[in-house]
């Protein structure tokens, strides 16, 4: 059976759920595909620190060990930030290594370069792990592009938020430590001020903007707010009206071809659609004019569901290449 040798960068939350489902699927993957799949290797910050245990990987803290290797096919990417994520990714494409990626952050502001990049090189992206965690989003709206015409999307973007309110909610708990038990559990970002503040979800949503309606707002137009102002008090007394607490993204495209968009906490009553989404959760509902509403909801967040729509790119690239080692 033919090979295909990865690099993973980052073996955080995401890095680990990448190379678990590809060691625990190796069965699976191979009767798939045709493709025995070896992680070769995994760049970290610091390759001395204790880690799970990785058969034949080799860790390492610079890209040289990646470069010089001309038998990487692909790249998954789940490092933090904007730099030296987007450099890298940019030289894997024009060195023609398929790359996935789970950085947000990084994709919100580059992601079409990136994939303008691809195209003349003739790789792929994969992406649908930079937005709503194991909710196919990403594949949703890619399928429906070519006949229909989508409207708005709205939905919840952050698991933590989602989290830390229903934690609030249900349990009384109060925010920090709700916060504390969303970052235990791998949901939020290294640095949670992203979570809370409602950037990791404006970021989200710039992205579904750029795939479902071909450009982004004007970042400075779209009024962004997170769930700091929400104290417990208010979640009380909304829920005994019966109302709750959600964090919502939204964007919509006007008659005239406007993009508006806006991310902000929001209370809602019982007959909304995002009612009954806890915990970490995300839930996005989208307008086309051919199916109207379309709502997907699914876990937002964590090794696995992240991990796994990584691991969905791959499969989908491994199918869409005819021939994936495409490097000259
Ligand atoms: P994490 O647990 O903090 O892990 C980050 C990993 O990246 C660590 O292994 C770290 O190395 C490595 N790293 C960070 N900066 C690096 C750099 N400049 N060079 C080399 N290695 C570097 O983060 P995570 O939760 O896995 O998230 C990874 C990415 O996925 C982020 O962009 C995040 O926004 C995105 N994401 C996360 C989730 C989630 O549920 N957690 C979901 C979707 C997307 P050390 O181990 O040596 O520190
Ligand atoms: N910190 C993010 C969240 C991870 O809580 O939604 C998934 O993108």
């Amino acid at each position: 059976m033919s090979k295909l040798r990865v690099a993973i960068l980052g073996f955080g939350t995401v890095g680990q759920g990448v190379y678990r489902i590809l060691n625990e699927r190796q069965h699976e993957i191979e009767e798939a595909t045709g493709y025995v799949v070896e992680v070769v290797k995994i760049l970290v910050k610091d390759p001395t620190k204790k880690r799970p245990a990785t058969r034949g990987v080799v860790f390492i803290d610079t890209m040289e060990a990646i470069w010089s290797d001309p038998k990487i096919d692909v790249i998954f990417e789940a490092i933090v930030g904007e730099e030296p994520a987007r450099s890298y990714l940019s030289k894997a494409i024009n060195k023609r290594i398929h790359v996935v990626t789970a950085n947000k952050e990084m994709f919100a502001k580059h992601g079409e370069d990136l994939l303008q990049q691809a195209q003349l090189h003739n790789v792929q992206v994969g992406y649908e792990a930079t937005t709503a965690g194991g909710v196919p989003i990403i594949r949703t709206i890619t399928n429906l592009q070519p006949t229909d015409s989508i409207r708005s999307i709205r939905g919840i973007l952050n698991g933590t938020s989602n989290y830390i309110l229903t934690k609030m909610r249900e349990e009384g708990v109060p925010f920090k430590a709700a916060l504390h038990e969303a970052q235990t559990l791998g949901y939020a970002e290294a640095d949670p001020t992203d979570d809370i503040s409602g950037r990791d979800a404006f970021r989200k949503l710039m992205i579904l903007s750029a795939l479902a309606f071909g450009e982004q707002p004007n970042w400075s137009d779209v009024p962004v707010a997170g769930i700091t102002n929400v104290m417990t008090d208010d979640v009380n007394a909304a829920a005994k009206a019966k109302l709750r607490y959600r964090h919502i993204a939204e964007i919509i495209k006007d008659e005239k071809g406007h993009i508006q968009g806006v991310v902000k906490p929001t209370l809602i009553g019982p007959d909304h659609p995002l009612y009954a989404v806890d915990g970490v959760e995300n839930a996005i509902i989208i307008d086309t004019v051919h199916l109207g509403l379309l709502t997907l909801i699914g876990p937002g967040a964590g090794m696995y569901p992240t991990g796994s729509a990584m691991v969905g790119d791959f499969l989908h690239i491994i199918g869409k290449s005819s021939k994936v080692l495409v490097r000259q």
